[in-house]
């Protein structure tokens, strides 16, 4: 594979999200043509969400839901009808228009104690994976203009944490609020990432994260970008892929 193939850059976020979704279906046809279940870790924030809304309508009846278990790779410490959690968009997006049974759903609680949510939701993922060497089938993630993926922001010692696979931590950007966030340990073990990256503003962050010198404080998405993994892709549009050759 070329050093460039996994970057794949889309004319604007409508061709990104288009993009992104025929490439999730693939990858759950593919994964269930010889695994009984698709594990799926989804982001938070906006990019994500017309991902969603399409595999909740176009793509719907192409998917057998019984089949595919949704993850949350952060969450906010909010109830899950709180218009900041991240549950509620995808329960807006997805869950309400398909049958997917409620064992599949494996929500963060961001409405219990973030600490003992965040035990709780790994105990969750370690007893569904036992005995596997890696935990999602794909884990979709975002990047923020500051570099941030799920709730791992520069200067947070999550970012450094290698043990645990879940944590919570009060982070001030985005919000000022109490987080839930799966650890890059936890992301790297996923067979295959998916960054959702658009818009102009991505731009500068995206070229420090991709070829920048390693610096995970101030560019957290580096841990995946810089790592060995290799089975990491970025669905990015032309304005957030405008610095990459500077
Ligand atoms: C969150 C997300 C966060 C998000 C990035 C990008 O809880 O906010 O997990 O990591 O993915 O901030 O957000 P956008 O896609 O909205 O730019």
């Amino acid at each position: 594979m070329d050093e460039f193939e996994h970057i794949k850059i889309q004319t604007d976020k409508a061709a990104l999200v288009t993009f992104a979704t025929r490439r999730i279906v693939n990858m759950i046809h593919a994964t269930l043509q010889v695994n009984d279940s698709f594990h799926i870790a989804l982001a938070g924030g906006s990019t994500p969400r017309p991902i969603y809304e399409k595999l909740a309508t176009e793509y719907s009846a192409y998917l057998d839901w019984d089949k595919i278990h949704l993850w949350f790779g952060d969450e906010r410490s909010v109830a899950p009808d709180d218009e900041q959690s991240n549950y509620r968009m995808v329960d807006e997006a997805l869950l309400q228009h398909v049958s997917i049974p409620e064992a599949n759903v494996h929500r963060m609680h961001g409405e219990d104690d973030p600490t003992e949510a965040a035990a709780a939701y790994e105990t969750e993922i370690k007893a569904a994976f036992a005995g596997h060497n890696q935990l999602f089938d794909l884990s979709l993630l975002g990047m923020g203009e500051d570099g941030h993926t799920a709730s791992l922001f520069p200067g947070t010692d999550a970012v450094h944490e290698r043990d645990k696979w879940v944590l919570a931590h009060h982070v001030e950007a985005k919000g000022n609020l109490w987080r839930i966030t799966l650890t890059f340990p936890a992301l790297l073990k996923s067979a295959n990432i998916m960054f959702l990256i658009s818009g102009a503003g991505k731009a500068e962050p995206l070229r420090e994260v991709l070829y920048g010198d390693l610096d995970p404080d101030t560019y957290p998405s580096q841990i995946i970008a810089q790592s060995d993994h290799q089975h990491v892709i970025y669905a990015i549009d032309q304005a957030a892929a405008a610095k990459l050759n500077q």
